[in-house]
């Protein structure tokens, strides 16, 4: 309709003779007009426009796949077998994960290595449709960083319609990722049908309820209703050949032998109490594991069978993460086979577990992925490591010889807060921005070239306790997937994040018109505050440099002129940004001074990077931590460390009260501190101690202690004791407890 009109109109000017400047034919187009997620390695434009008004596609397979929405072009596009303007063909003598794509004067070309990378290239054409009306000359080479470019999807705490499902890799395609990670089996429900196993589909596939709100809120509620169901083989079989045909190979994960209490629930058999016990209602890690007996592993390569059989990848993923140890500590059974078997602890026990199944995969000419606790106890020859507890689980793999996919929590987990404003919707906790995302190098330092080629790739992952429904995922995940895309095609050194950015925003329009739930916080004003001599300071990051500030504030409201704003009062503050007519979400803080506002302040073991708040200052800068979740710019997170904070004041000061505030998750293994210590100096070199708490307690999420003093000192020390390594049958066992502290308010 759009396009009938304009060229009405142009013949009726050029009827009427008039000149119309300038003409369409003239306006030129610049490289910043292109949009292409992920950019491309290189792109020369010649400034002008093709005269291609159709594209005639002589590939019948691609005009399939992308009928609905070719033919929503401004652009027409149709199948033409005969007289096709578009070339796709195969260049063997292009690089591994290369394509070219040239748009010419009357027609389009793209090669590719392989006819993975032809697509590659076919969704650069599509992404260039979206946008233009008329296509620009250009001749684009680009050519993936990284073979494995994945997605994970968690099914198993909520589950999706298999027409979102295949959305989902519509995502995946349309930038450019060639894996889909199906995590297909939890605690909270086992979806993938075994028909040899009919309790998986009645009873395993069902909880009788759900956790309501985070699992750190106390005490746990529930919502009484029962959530579960499952993929049929057939459904699944529609899956694979959807996302195949889209150029994405589906990787099934089948976990063990922890994360399986939903399979054990009805089948107390594959467990080592043989309890009847039920499906999991709420997040986390359970006690209740595969028993490496020979009833469970029957049970497993039948499952591998089925897999095997309905998966074409060359890949199984059998998770391996999480796996608690206790019951088969306590088990005669695991006991009598660990000496029968030479296996010296429980670890090795999990090692000769995964060894078990992967060389059944193996038999069958598949390979294993798992998580990198598979590494604890020896990795099995044929193994590959995804590193999600940072990156030390890919540098140990690389250095035995295995391939890793770098997965890590700090960048890769879509499941985290994406913007630390309070409106979010309810997340796991931590923050990982789409720039954290944008910013990843998936090469660990310290690898030499034969190591680094066993980086195999990158995956973001989506667990899904906190997202209920499709448009929930697509929130968390779209806009980080586009982040991570760059990532996977470009390294650091060529990445432009404010480029990014202007790519984005017209992604984001393109989404949000096609009704997808899809997360931009460019307007988001990331407000911190600092404490400096001069008292708490409240600093924005401007999401752009023409953009306008607001704080509104009990006195009024006011633009602010820079980017720093003093906060003189104690209040409520709110500041908002608002850009080309828009106006961002508002940031609000409650501003309430106190002593330690001005003094200075030393930590002798810095919190972790991805928990380091912002900055030390954060702990006296007059802002309380919100209890509702930790992460985000109050809370600092010290990973089995103590906190020593020394705070100085100008001159010797009289104290009456000392406040802390400290997180406890234990979901997230977030654990209270063991003790506190307080101690004073005149001359910050000699300290005594004046007081301690022994235990510090909380029913809730978050511990406020308060220490009442009576002194008079110029250095104070606040020692908070860490918890340590967290103690068996308790989430995180084994694992370094994290402290998290919030505000420390000096009276
Ligand atoms: C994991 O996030 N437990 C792999």
């Amino acid at each position: 309709m759009h396009k009938i009109s304009r060229f009405f109109i142009l013949v009726l000017l050029g009827l009427i003779g008039i000149q119309c400047a300038p003409s369409v034919e003239n306006v030129v187009i610049s490289d910043t007009q292109v949009k292409l997620i992920p950019a491309p390695d290189s792109l020369s434009m010649s400034g002008s426009f093709s005269t291609i008004s159709e594209i005639r596609l002589d590939d019948v397979h691609f005009w399939n796949l992308h009928k609905s929405w070719l033919e929503t072009y401004p652009i027409a596009v149709k199948l033409d077998t005969i007289s096709s303007n578009l070339k796709m063909e195969v260049d063997s003598s292009l690089l591994p994960l290369q394509y070219i794509l040239n748009i010419g004067a009357d027609r389009i070309s793209i090669y590719g290595h392989t006819f993975a990378d032809i697509r590659n290239g076919f969704i650069s054409l599509l992404q260039l449709l979206q946008k233009h009306e008329r296509l620009p000359m250009l001749h684009i080479e680009d050519r993936a960083e990284f073979d494995y470019r994945g997605m994970h999807l968690d099914v198993g705490r909520h589950m999706f319609d298999i027409e979102d499902i295949k959305q989902y890799i519509d995502f995946l395609t349309y930038y450019k990722y060639n894996r889909f990670h199906w995590h297909l089996t939890e605690d909270q429900g086992w979806r993938i049908e075994i028909p040899s196993y009919p309790k998986l589909q009645e009873i395993a596939a069902f909880r009788k309820e759900t956790l309501v709100g985070h699992y750190n809120d106390q005490p746990h509620e529930f919502d009484q209703t029962k959530y579960g169901g499952f993929y049929t083989q057939l459904e699944i079989r529609e899956i694979v050949a959807y996302a195949d045909a889209r150029g994405v190979e589906v990787i099934p994960e089948i976990e063990m032998p922890g994360h399986a209490q939903a399979a054990i629930a009805a089948y107390p058999e594959f467990g080592c109490t043989g309890d009847q016990i039920d499906v999991a209602t709420k997040w986390g890690v359970f006690p209740d594991v595969f028993c490496p007996n020979p009833e469970t592993f029957n049970f497993l390569k039948v499952v591998i069978d089925d897999v095997v059989d309905l998966f074409p990848s060359s890949y199984i993923h059998i998770g391996g993460d999480e796996c608690p140890k206790d019951q088969w500590k306590a088990s005669e059974f695991c006991q009598d086979l660990m000496r029968r078997e030479g296996i010296k602890d429980e670890y090795e026990l999990q090692s000769y577990f995964i060894g078990v199944i992967a060389d059944y995969i193996q038999s069958k000419g598949k390979s294993i992925i798992g998580w990198d606790e598979i590494l604890e106890g020896g990795l099995h020859p044929s193994a590959t490591v995804m590193s999600w507890r940072g990156t030390v689980g890919a540098v140990a793999a690389v250095k035995e010889g295995h391939k890793a996919i770098m997965t890590p929590g700090s960048h890769c987990y879509f499941d985290h807060y994406q913007s630390s404003h309070p409106d979010e919707p309810l997340a796991i906790g931590g923050l990982t921005t789409l720039e954290d995302v944008y910013h990843f190098d998936p090469i660990p330092k310290g690898l030499n070239l034969e190591q680094r080629k066993l980086i195999w790739g990158v995956q973001g992952n989506v667990w899904t306790e906190y997202m209920k429904d499709f448009d929930q995922v697509s929130y968390m995940a779209l806009a980080r997937m586009m982040a991570l895309s760059e990532v996977q095609w470009n390294l650091p050194s060529e990445r432009d994040y404010d480029g990014f950015l202007n790519r984005y925003v017209d992604h984001v329009d393109f989404w949000e018109a096609k009704g997808v739930s899809i997360a931009n916080h460019l307007l988001d004003l990331d407000v911190v505050v600092r404490s400096s001599p001069l008292g708490s300071y409240a600093l924005m990051r401007m999401p752009n440099e023409n953009t306008e500030v607001y704080a509104v504030y009990p006195a009024g409201k006011s633009s602010l002129k820079n980017d720093s704003f003093y906060l003189e009062k104690d209040g409520a503050y709110s500041f908002f940004a608002e850009y080309d007519g828009q106006e961002g979400r508002q940031s609000s803080i409650d501003f309430k001074g106190h002593l330690g506002n001005k003094a200075s302040i030393d930590l002798e073991n810095l919190p972790s990077k991805t928990y380091a708040g912002s900055g030390k200052d954060a702990l006296v800068n007059g802002i309380a931590a919100s209890e509702k979740k930790y992460g985000g710019p109050e809370w600092l997170g010290f990973s089995g460390k103590d906190l020593i904070a020394t705070i100085g004041f100008e001159e010797s000061s009289e104290l009456s009260n000392i406040t802390i505030q400290f997180f406890k998750g234990e979901g997230q293994w977030i654990y209270l501190p063991r003790s506190i210590d307080i101690s004073v100096s005149e001359d910050g070199l000699t300290y005594s101690s004046i007081t301690a708490v022994n235990k510090v307690e909380t029913e809730g999420k978050m511990a406020t202690v308060s220490i009442p003093l009576e002194t008079e000192a110029k250095f104070v020390r606040i020692t908070a004791r860490k918890h340590g390594i967290i103690e068996q049958g308790r989430q995180g066992a084994g694992h370094q407890a994290w402290l998290f502290v919030g505000e420390i308010i000096l009276e």
